[in-house]
């Protein structure tokens, strides 16, 4: 990925954005697999810090690795504003997750809201894989989410129509208009280039327009199943979403839940 793609408009807006905000249910899932897989924990790509704080907070020593410096400050002032005995079991890095060595193993490595989606190339996402399972203590778990690949996203016209997702107010007595378009189709290369704007209205009704444009791969069930056994790993479990459900033809994701094989 190029470095530091949410060192942009994304961390401004990122944790208010209702797509961010209304995803409790990954919360619970990973504060749920944090008590059956043990700690510390390591998250790949943990962002502002919205699954490191809470896993933080229920007593689980986290170290949260991104390479964005800007979604790091936001976690740090996550973690600046809890008690003494939870900010010190949360530990902040900056790093890539296709190249990291903490000198330190972990029985669980997440890698939630689809970090790995970021990894465009397949020698990124086995390199990724790759330092994960030299993290991962013997019996531990990898779990890695993706959204469910939707084909007609990657070649439906529609899909490059700018249409609304969400419609919220921010602090300050300001209005948000998110809005969202694919700006261009890589079916080759499984990947398309999106483009989320943030429009914002302040109280007198001046605008801005903030848009935040990424490259997001689209992978299949059978592929990460592939990608996962050649880096050495064996799938455990393959869930729909996060409620534990199997995945179905209409489930909107795929959570893996991996060992070392
Ligand atoms: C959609 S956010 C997810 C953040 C957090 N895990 C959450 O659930 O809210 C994706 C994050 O992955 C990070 N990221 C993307 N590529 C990365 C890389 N190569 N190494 C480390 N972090 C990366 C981004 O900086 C961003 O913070």
């Amino acid at each position: 990925m190029s470095t530091a793609l949410y060192d942009s408009v994304i961390a401004d807006f990122y944790d208010a954005s209702p797509l961010v905000a209304s995803r409790l249910q990954d919360v619970n899932f990973y504060l749920a697999a944090a008590r059956n897989f043990g700690s510390p924990i390591l998250e790949l790509g943990c962002g502002t810090g919205r699954i490191s704080a809470p896993l933080a907070q229920a007593g689980h020593p986290v170290t949260g690795l991104d390479i964005s410096e800007k979604m790091l400050q936001r976690a740090e002032q996550k973690r600046a504003s809890l008690p003494a005995e939870q900010r010190a079991h949360l530990r902040l890095v900056q790093g890539d997750m296709t190249s990291f060595d903490l000198q330190d193993y972990f029985p669980l490595i997440i890698a939630p809201f689809r970090p790995f989606q970021h990894l465009l190339n397949i020698r990124e996402q086995l390199s990724c894989l790759a330092c994960a399972r030299r993290h991962l203590e013997a019996g531990g778990r990898l779990i890695l989410d993706f959204f469910q690949t939707d084909a007609a996203r990657m070649h439906d016209p529609d899909f490059l129509k700018e249409h609304t997702i969400a419609d919220y107010e921010i602090a300050g007595d300001r209005r948000v208009r998110l809005t969202e378009r694919t700006t261009a189709f890589h079916r080759a290369t499984q990947c398309n280039d999106v483009e989320m704007a943030f429009t914002v209205t302040g109280p007198g009704g001046e605008q801005s327009r903030n848009v935040f444009a990424f490259t997001i791969r689209y992978f299949f069930r059978y592929e990460v199943e592939h990608l996962l056994a050649r880096a050495g790993f064996r799938v455990l479990e393959l869930f729909g979403d996060f409620d534990g459900s199997p995945l179905r033809d209409d489930s909107p994701e795929m959570i893996f839940v991996a060992t070392a094989s």
